[in-house]
């Protein structure tokens, strides 16, 4: 069993859960989060099910050491193909959540909303895990889904307000697939990096769901609502990566928006 005061354990194969982490810390400034990100295998997006759940599983079994009492996957990717599997691996010894759920339950709810957008990463879109997870809940709703594969080295590369982030979201977001939108999920843990550059593509006709906040507001309830709020900060964050880079450390303080110290862990 954990404790209330035991740390939520957070991972992605990078940087991008950072968008999540730093949402949670800005709602329940009690929480102790430990975040590990797989950098030494980014991206996640590219590669099998089968690599996903193994690289998964290592870094829950990191987080179940350290005494997590939630694991949730920060990684569309990996909640698409590895979230059945950790939970089954993770078994009682802590609360495994994902981050697709959250965003799936806040859009089918929508009363506004009709055709959907989704972008993300290729393990995510060939999933059809927003397609399938919307439609069962509102067959009313259309969804319209697209990888967008080069956002997530784009963004790690640190071209995000430029002419070179633009050309590439031009690129992507003009073809036809998302052109009668009118909501778009942001289906990676990047991209709230480039919210605003994505909603001023669309002229800001188009609500570009803050994912990152869904996920936190929706692990908020779901701590208050089974009595695991944390009484108390029990001490500082803590960030682990698989692998340290030199730009790594810039990029991961521009994510989670305040200075951050990491520490290199190997789980494997
Ligand atoms: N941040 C990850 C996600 O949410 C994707 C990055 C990657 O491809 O590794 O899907």
């Amino acid at each position: 069993m954990t404790g209330k005061n035991n740390p939520i354990g957070l991972f992605d194969s990078g940087v991008g859960g950072l968008t999540v982490a730093h949402a949670i810390s800005a709602i329940l400034p009690d929480e102790q989060l430990l975040y590990y990100g797989d950098t030494a295998h980014l991206p996640y997006g590219d590669k099998s099910k089968e690599t996903i759940v193994r690289y998964s599983k290592g870094i829950a079994d990191f987080l179940l050491e350290n005494s997590c009492k939630v694991i949730l996957i920060a990684c569309n990717s990996a909640s698409a193909n590895a979230f059945t599997e950790v939970k089954e691996h993770v078994g009682d010894r802590a609360v495994v959540l994902n981050v697709l759920d959250p965003v799936i339950d806040y859009v089918a709810r929508q009363s506004d909303a009709k055709n959907i957008g989704v972008i993300g990463t290729k393990a995510t879109i060939e999933s059809n895990s927003y397609h399938d997870g919307i439609l069962k809940l509102n067959p009313n709703l259309s969804v319209s889904s697209l990888a967008t594969p080069l956002f997530v080295p784009m963004i790690e590369e640190g071209f995000v307000f430029d002419d070179i982030s633009n050309a590439i979201i031009r690129a992507y977001l003009s073809g036809q697939e998302l052109s009668d939108i009118d909501t778009l999920i942001l289906g990676c843990t990047h991209y709230p990096i480039i919210r605003n550059q994505i909603s001023r593509f669309f002229n800001f006709e188009v609500n570009v769901l803050d994912t990152a906040r869904i996920v936190a507001e929706y692990l908020q309830g779901y701590l208050r609502d089974h009595n695991m709020l944390a009484q108390e900060r029990a001490g500082e964050n803590r960030f682990y990566v698989s692998d340290h880079t030199t730009s790594f450390g810039t990029i991961a303080n521009m994510f989670f928006n305040e200075k951050i110290n990491l520490q290199k862990r190997s789980v494997w």
